[in-house]
């Protein structure tokens, strides 16, 4: 498969996941910070600057609970897209009401290829879906000189597995409700290779963090990337 069929993949499991929970009727929760690795240690939306009056996009935004936060306790004016029709059908049926947030089902590059620049971008483990060298122009491009890009993405899974060294995507795992699971193919990259693709699109790295499991027999270990586009 090539990247462009990865990605398919990767937004058919992730219809099914939303469909999966759909029909089981599971909560969308409102959150009151933005949590990059998987649990609620670790830096929030500080990373992002001030958001006030800001143009900001959320890339991969899932129920748009994080959107939905910069609107509400930072007054950001949030653009969210997704590509999963049931993700994005979970999205409206919490937030489709809110001021200041727009839920927008489409492709992500797609979408980054008509909109006006923004101030900001931002994913919360949505980046990592995409191939890099579809996505990072079209980000590049769509992103004001000197705005900001934060991102987190997988660095070590659940098996203890590591980033790949090269721009490829593999199989991951997508836990389901229920004990059953999907698979996902993603783009599980070395730092280094991050930020070779983001500086080769003219975005500048301005902090990698380290966000790991907090129990220790836990190997999940996170990468948060916070970058701006050049001037
Ligand atoms: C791990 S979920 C994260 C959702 C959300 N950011 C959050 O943290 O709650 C990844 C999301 O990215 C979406 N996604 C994957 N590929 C995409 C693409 N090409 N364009 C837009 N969204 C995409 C998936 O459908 C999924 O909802």
């Amino acid at each position: 498969m090539d990247g462009s069929e990865y990605e398919a993949a990767n937004a058919r499991a992730w219809t099914v996941y939303g469909q999966h929970h759909l029909q089981r009727g599971t909560e969308v929760p409102d959150v009151d910070r933005v949590t990059w690795g998987f649990w609620a240690s670790g830096p929030g939306a500080e990373v992002l600057g001030d958001l006030c009056g800001r143009r900001v996009l959320d890339l991969g935004s899932g129920l748009g609970k994080f959107g939905a936060h910069l609107v509400r306790d930072h007054k950001a004016v949030v653009d969210a897209v997704e590509v999963s029709p049931t993700q994005h059908e979970r999205a409206v049926a919490r937030y489709g009401n809110l001021p200041g947030l727009r839920l927008i089902h489409a492709d992500a590059v797609e979408h980054l290829k008509h909109a006006e620049p923004y101030d900001v971008i931002y994913s919360v483990h949505g980046v990592a879906y995409m191939d890099p060298h579809r996505l990072l122009p079209a980000l590049s491009n769509a992103l004001k000189p000197g705005g900001r890009l934060a991102f987190s993405v997988l660095h070590t899974n659940s098996d203890g597995r590591g980033p790949s060294p090269s721009v490829a995507a593999r199989p991951e795992v997508l836990p389901l409700a229920g004990g059953t699971s999907l698979t996902v193919h993603m783009w599980v990259l070395s730092p280094t290779l991050w930020e070779d693709l983001l500086v080769d699109n003219g975005l500048l790295v301005d902090a990698v963090d380290v966000l790991d499991a907090p129990d220790d027999d836990n190997p999940v270990s996170v990468r948060l990337f916070r970058a701006h586009r050049r001037v």
